[in-house]
């Protein structure tokens, strides 16, 4: 896509554009243009930028100002043009250039070899004589064909029946990996239709998900839905903000240039690949293999079954095509499927269930989280028989009832899931599920739930019997809070069953000859846990705090807090007022406190707690870091790599911030300073071909320390 010197052009203008004042004319316009696009193509189709995203938002804001000013100068492929506020009531349907087909499915290396027998039936050729095949992962997301005409992507339509599609251009060109032109001309084709897949990353898929509960939104199944309702979206700033990410795969329609025979620059699916790669867009290139025949296709074909949870994105299968393109056209296509492809699929993921019986449960803070208890059915090699079904609200979105068939789906590292009833299955015997509207734990007294206006979550508002002290203490061993190593759910469970933990200060108050004669305990093992407790009552206050359960309260308002008082305690005295007058503390964050220390029975628990040996004073670690302005870091970024000699990666980050450095995680364009040890890999490279990165040795970090 880029040579070598271009990206160092590229990259040296970046700076000039970031600093200098320019004199607006068209050409300079142009190149900021170029620039930016140079800037997305690496952070959206080769995912390794080389500035932060704050210079590409200042570079960005460049050019939107310059075109504000001047408006005459704005182009149709200008980056700042990908998201139009039109809104869409109904999309049109377009025809696409060829039929979009579906594929036919094979399951096993028979399958595939029924396959490749019919492939060398169509081509006349002798059956002892291997085929070549590449085989590319099979994207689960929303199909897409994107037309090109004259350099200009004009159109990109859904899949729709195959024949027509709904035009989502709009929604498309705000995908950044899409580009908006590309030098078609530069081989002679005119036109060309191009077959892809918009996907979006598993985690980015998490986090959309999590955001979607907290804002009472319905979540997706899976990322598939996710994408494809994606491209639909009505208002194209909303398909922006999906973070779909487009692959393409396949070149199904050329008007113009020589595509094939001697003089063709691609013969063959493995060389469009890599044609489409060189015109900038995002192609499963180091995904995909050019197989020589049927039986190692097959063994690509298992061996990315077994890595695929381990892959960013949602993939089903894996499609294997014929690799040559004369022979494409020579095997030629059903209505309904070609020839010379066929999809491989993986073992499913989801599967049709009985709903059984709902269960309860509540965590640290008294939300009650209904589960729903399934007929074991076996999903992808794990076996599923009980899924979270997160609030009221999900169970009446989806209208589930006791006895119904659900389709449950177990995608990717997403925990398993229920997509819908299977309505049509239902018998009239299924019974609706009435969220409780008392504590469906504490059945003894009658504690009614309450839940706020703005939660998703039904709350017991004042457990008495100890469900919720069991989860508060569950996760304060945890590795998140006090880290407690060895301390796991299951002997926290023993041990509250056993009466010896009541609340958090039990912890460190056990009696370890007790423990020691526990059946699977012995001398050892209490030894062991007791030297992981003894090791924990010296945390700094953060992580207490944040291991108190306190709503609201994570681990990074935990430090902002922590660097606020000298002893836990303290925290008696603050009210809501000068509580939110720290910087991040919210109102709401604010009221939880405050309501927590006011409590007397916590302040006896935390009493204890500092009785027993825990720590409640601010220890260095605690404190904000003091910089002093002519530090000889100042205002420098700073990254580690390889093996440090003298002291480990976690001091020598410590002493960079104590001398005013700022420590990133990766090589970009910001970064000033990479410290290098022993055995520096791949960040070396990378800072040493930006050029623009101080290298130090472990010495040198070290003498400029001292001086
Ligand atoms: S080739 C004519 N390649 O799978 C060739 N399709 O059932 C047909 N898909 O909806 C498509 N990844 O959107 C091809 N690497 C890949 C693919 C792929 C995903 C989807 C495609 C289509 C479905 C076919």
């Amino acid at each position: 896509m880029y040579s070598k010197q271009q990206e160092r052009n590229f990259f040296e203008k970046t700076k000039s554009y970031l600093e200098d004042q320019i004199d607006v004319n068209e050409q300079i316009i142009n190149e900021l243009r170029q620039i930016i696009n140079y800037h997305e193509w690496r952070y959206y189709v080769q995912n390794d930028p080389v500035i932060s995203d704050f210079e590409y938002d200042q570079l960005y804001k460049k050019l939107e100002s310059l075109e504000s000013e001047h408006p005459s100068l704005i182009t149709t492929d200008s980056p700042t043009q990908r998201v139009s506020s039109d809104l869409t009531s109904e999309f049109s349907s377009v025809s696409h250039l060829t039929p979009m087909l579906s594929l036919a499915n094979s399951y096993d290396l028979n399958d595939l070899l029924d396959f490749d027998k019919s492939v060398k039936k169509a081509l006349d050729s002798d059956t002892e004589e291997d085929i070549a095949y590449t085989v590319e992962p099979k994207f689960d997301g929303g199909s897409i064909a994107l037309v090109y005409e004259d350099d200009f992507l004009i159109r990109a339509a859904t899949r729709g029946n195959g024949e027509m599609g709904d035009d989502i251009t709009l929604n498309a060109r705000t995908l950044r990996s899409i580009p908006l032109k590309v030098p078609f001309s530069q081989k002679g084709i005119s036109r060309v239709e191009l077959r892809g897949e918009a996907i979006i990353r598993k985690d980015t898929f998490g986090r959309i998900n999590t955001m979607r509960e907290k804002e009472g939104l319905m979540i997706f199944a899976n990322p598939r839905n996710a994408a494809t309702g994606g491209l639909r979206m009505k208002d194209p700033g909303d398909a922006a903000k999906r973070g779909m990410e487009v692959f393409v795969y396949q070149i199904s329609f050329v008007e113009g240039g020589q595509q094939q025979g001697e003089e063709a620059f691609f013969n063959s699916q493995w060389e469009s690949i890599k044609y489409l790669s060189s015109m900038g867009f995002k192609v499963p290139e180091s995904e995909s293999k050019r197989c020589q025949n049927i039986h190692e296709v097959h063994k690509f074909c298992e061996e990315w079954e077994a890595r695929r949870d381990t892959y960013g994105y949602e993939v089903d299968g894996m499609v294997v095509k014929v690799d040559n393109l004369q022979d494409q056209v020579e095997i030629g296509s059903t209505s309904h499927h070609p020839k010379w492809a066929i999809a491989y699929k993986f073992k499913a993921k989801q599967g049709t269930t009985r709903l059984l019986n709902v269960e309860y449960q509540v965590g640290k803070i008294g939300s009650i989280t209904p589960v729903a208890k399934l007929e074991p059915v076996p999903l992808a090699g794990v076996t599923v028989s009980s899924v979270s079904l997160h609030n009221e609200d999900f169970i009446h979105q989806k209208d589930l009832r006791l006895g119904d068939y659900v389709l449950v789906e177990r995608a990717g590292d997403v925990i398993p899931y229920i997509v819908k009833a299977m309505d049509e299955l239902r018998d009239g015997s299924e019974v609706p599920i009435d969220f409780p509207k008392f504590c469906p734990i504490n059945k003894n007294e009658q504690i009614e739930l309450v839940r706020e206006e703005t939660e998703a979550a039904w709350r017991c508002p004042k457990c008495t019997c100890g469900a919720q002290d069991l989860q508060k203490m569950i996760f304060h061993v945890s590795k998140s809070a006090m880290d407690i190593d060895g301390f796991g759910k299951s002997i926290v469970e023993r041990f509250h069953q056993l009466g010896w933990l009541n609340d958090i200060s039990d912890i460190y108050h056990l009696d370890y000859e007790k423990v020691s004669s526990l059946e699977g305990f012995g001398d050892k093992s209490a030894r062991k846990l007791q030297k992981a407790i003894e090791k924990a009552k010296h945390n700094p206050i953060y992580r207490l705090l944040h291991s108190l359960s306190i709503h609201h309260l994570g681990k990074r308002a935990s430090k902002i807090l922590a660097e606020h008082i000298e002893h836990v305690l303290d925290l008696r005295d603050w009210d809501e007022t000068s509580l939110t007058e720290i910087k991040d503390i919210g109102p709401v964050l604010a009221r939880n406190l405050v309501t927590y220390f006011n409590m007397e029975s916590n302040i006896e628990m935390l009493q204890k707690m500092e009785q027993y040996g825990v720590n409640l004073t601010q220890t260095e670690q605690d404190k904000p870091v003091e910089v002093t302005s002519d530090a000889v870091f100042s205002e420098k970024t700073i990254l580690f790599t390889g093996s440090l000699q003298t002291m480990s990666r976690k001091d020598a980050q410590q002493l960079a911030i104590k001398n005013g450095a700022r420590v990133i995680s990766a090589v970009s364009g910001n970064l000033d300073i990479l410290v290098v040890g022993e055995k520096a890999g791949s960040k070396l490279t990378k800072a040493r071909a930006l050029g623009t990165v101080q290298i130090l040795s472990e010495d040198e970090f070290v003498t400029m320390l001292s001086s």
